[in-house]
C-alpha cells in the first residue's frame, strides 16, 4: 500500500488497520479469495487508493454460506439461552463503541462523509441499533392457542428464518451493516454479509470486532466484493433469506430471482421523497429541515427529500433562502473539520448526477444554484449543491432518483393538488409536511402513500420506528418489532392430550 495516500486526521488504529491485508471473513479466518482477486477502495476526496481488498467470488460465496449454514445448523448460536445471545450483540455493540473514532475515521475516508456525521450518526446509530436489537432475543415469544379443547395443546414457536445473506450500499456503510446484522442475529439466524465494492472497510472491521466480542465463527461472514458478488448470494441455493438495500433496477432483479426460489426476501430501495412546506409553516425552521433533507451526505440517503413542493406565494422566499444557505456549505474531505458537504462516493456517482443536472438544464429547469462539478483540483468527486426550479412533474429530474445533493422545488396552489402530486410518483419511501396545523398534517400523513412521514422535522430514525418503502420503494420493513419479524418463521405445534 502506498501510505502517502493516507491522509492526516486518520489516528495510529485506523492506520494500523489499513496497514494489515483486507481480506475475507469466513468462519474464525480472515482469507484471500479462492481466485486471489482483489479491487481497490479508493478515497472519494482524492481518487487515491486506499487499500486493496480481496474479492470475493462464486467459491468464496459458496464456501462461506457452507459455514454459516453450520454454525446455523450446528452452531451454537440459535440454541444458547437467549439471554446469552443478547449479551454476546451487547458486547459487539461495546466493541464498536470502543473503537468508534477508528470506525468513525475509517467511514470519513472510504465515503467521504463528514467525520462528525460519521461519529455521531453512523457510528452512533450502528452502536444503539446493536443495542437495541440486543435486548430482543430474551423476549421473542410464541403464544399457546385455544383451538381444538382440552384435547388438545397448540403452540406456536417462532423460529429463525436461517441463513441470511445481506448485500448492503456505500452510502451509510456501517450503519447500513449494524441495520441488516441486528435482527438476523437477534432472531438467531447467521449471516454472510456483503458490503458495497465502493466502501468495504468498516464492515470488515466489524467482522474483527464480532469475533473479539465472543460471537462463535460462521456466525457473521464477512464477504468484500462487487455486485456480482451479490448475484452470487442471491443465486446461492445455500441461503435462506435475502436482505438488500440499494438500487430500486438491482432490488427489482433480486425479488424476482428471490421469488422463483421462494427465498425469504426483505429489499429497502430507492426513493424520491416530497416534501411539502404548508402555508402556515414556521418558516425557518421548514427552511432549514428542507434544507437538511436534500443536502445530508451529500444527497446519498434512500430518504433524501429531493422534491419540495411550496406554497406560489412563498416560492421566491423559500427557494432565495436556501440559495444563501447552499452557496455557504463548506466543501472538502470529510476528514477535514470545516467540512460541510464531502465528496459523492465514486466517479460513477459524481457522473450520474452531472448526467441528471445536465438532463434538468436541457429540459428546461431553472437552475437557481449550483449545477456543477467543484473543487476540480482535489481529484475528488465534487458537485456543488444544486437546487432546480420547475412547474413540470414530468422531468427526468422531478421523478427519478438521482442521489445527489440536487433539490428541485416546484410552486403549488392548494393542498388537495400537492397531496396528488406528492403521490404521482413510483417511489414511496419517505414524505415530509410542514405547518403549524395539526389538522393538515395528519390529514396529509394519512394521504401520502410513503413508508415514513416526518412532520416538522426530516429523516428521524430509531431502531424502535419501522422503515421501510411502500411502491416501487420495497418490500418489508427494518426496525422495530416489524424488523424482527422479517427473520422469524412461526411453527405451530399441535399435540393430541
Ligand atoms: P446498487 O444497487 O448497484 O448497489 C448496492 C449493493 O448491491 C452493492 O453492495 C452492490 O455490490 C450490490 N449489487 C449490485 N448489483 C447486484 C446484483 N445484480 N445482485 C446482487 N447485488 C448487487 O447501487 P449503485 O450502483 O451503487 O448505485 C446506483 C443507484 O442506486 C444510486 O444512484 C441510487 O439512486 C441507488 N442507491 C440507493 C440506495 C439506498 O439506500 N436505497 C443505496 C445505494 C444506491
Ligand atoms: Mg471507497
Amino acid at each position: 500500500m502506498n501510505t502517502a495516500t493516507i491522509p492526516a486526521g486518520l489516528g495510529d488504529a485506523a492506520r494500523e488497520f489499513l496497514a494489515e491485508p483486507k481480506r475475507l471473513l469466513i468462519g474464525a479466518e480472515w482469507v484471500e479469495a479462492a481466485d486471489g482477486r482483489t479491487f481497490a477502495t479508493l478515497d472519494p476526496a482524492t481518487g487515491l487508493e486506499i487499500a486493496q481488498v480481496a474479492h470475493a467470488g462464486e467459491a468464496d460465496v459458496q464456501r462461506a454460506a457452507a459455514v454459516a449454514r453450520e454454525a446455523f445448523e450446528q452452531g451454537p448460536w440459535r440454541s444458547m439461552r437467549a439471554a446469552d445471545r443478547g449479551r454476546l450483540i451487547m458486547a459487539l455493540a461495546d466493541a464498536l463503541e470502543a473503537h468508534a473514532d477508528e470506525l468513525a475515521q475509517l467511514e470519513s475516508l472510504d465515503n467521504g462523509k463528514p467525520l462528525g456525521h460519521a461519529r455521531y450518526v453512523d457510528v452512533a446509530g450502528s452502536i444503539e441499533h446493536l443495542r437495541y436489537f440486543a435486548g430482543w432475543p430474551t423476549k421473542i415469544e410464541g403464544a399457546v392457542l385455544p383451538v381444538g379443547g382440552d384435547q388438545m395443546l397448540c403452540y406456536t414457536r417462532e423460529e429463525p428464518v436461517g441463513v441470511c445473506g445481506q448485500i448492503i450500499p456505500w452510502n451509510f456503510p456501517l450503519m447500513m451493516a449494524a441495520w441488516k446484522i441486528a435482527p438476523a442475529l437477534a432472531a438467531g439466524c447467521t449471516v454472510v454479509l456483503k458490503p458495497a465494492e465502493q466502501t468495504p472497510l468498516t464492515a470488515l472491521r466489524l467482522g474483527e470486532l464480532a469475533l473479539e466480542a465472543g460471537l462463535p465463527p460462521g456466525v457473521l461472514n464477512v464477504l468484500s466484493g462487487d455486485g456480482e458478488t451479490g448475484a452470487a448470494l442471491v443465486r446461492c441455493e445455500g441461503l435462506d433469506k435475502i436482505a438488500f438495500t440499494g438500487s430500486t433496477a438491482v432490488g427489482r432483479e433480486i425479488g424476482a430471482i428471490a421469488g422463483g426460489a421462494l427465498k425469504r426476501v426483505t429489499l429497502e430501495l430507492g426513493g424520491k421523497s416530497p416534501n411539502i412546506i404548508l402555508p402556515d409553516a414556521d418558516l425557518d425552521t421548514a427552511i432549514n429541515g428542507s434544507f437538511q433533507a436534500i443536502y445530508f451526505n451529500a444527497g446519498q440517503a434512500c430518504n433524501a427529500g429531493s422534491r419540495l413542493f411550496v406554497p406560489a406565494a412563498q416560492f421566491d422566499e423559500v427557494t432565495h433562502a436556501l440559495i444563501e444557505r447552499a452557496r455557504a456549505m463548506r466543501m472538502g474531505p470529510g476528514l477535514d473539520s470545516a467540512t460541510q458537504l464531502g465528496p459523492l462516493v465514486s466517479a460513477e456517482q459524481r457522473e450520474r448526477v452531472l448526467g441528471y443536472i445536465d438532463s434538468g438544464r436541457e429540459a428546461g429547469a431553472e437552475l437557481l444554484t449550483g449545477g456543477e462539478a467543484a473543487l476540480p483540483d482535489s481529484g475528488g468527486w465534487f458537485v456543488e449543491p444544486t437546487l432546480f426550479a420547475t412547474d413540470s412533474d414530468e422531468l427526468r429530474i422531478s421523478r427519478e432518483e438521482i442521489f445527489g445533493p440536487v433539490l428541485v422545488a416546484s410552486p403549488y396552489d392548494t393542498i388537495e393538488e400537492v397531496a396528488a402530486r406528492a403521490n404521482a410518483t413510483e417511489y414511496g419511501l419517505a414524505a415530509g409536511v410542514w405547518t403549524r396545523d395539526v389538522s393538515s398534517a395528519h390529514r396529509l400523513a394519512a394521504l401520502l402513500r410513503a413508508g415514513s412521514v416526518y412532520i416538522n422535522q426530516w429523516g428521524s430514525v430509531d431502531p424502535a420506528a419501522p422503515f421501510g418503502g411502500f411502491k416501487a420503494s420495497g418490500v418489508g420493513r427494518e426496525h422495530g418489532r416489524a424488523g424482527l419479524a422479517q427473520y422469524l418463521e412461526t411453527k405451530t405445534v399441535w399435540t393430541a392430550l
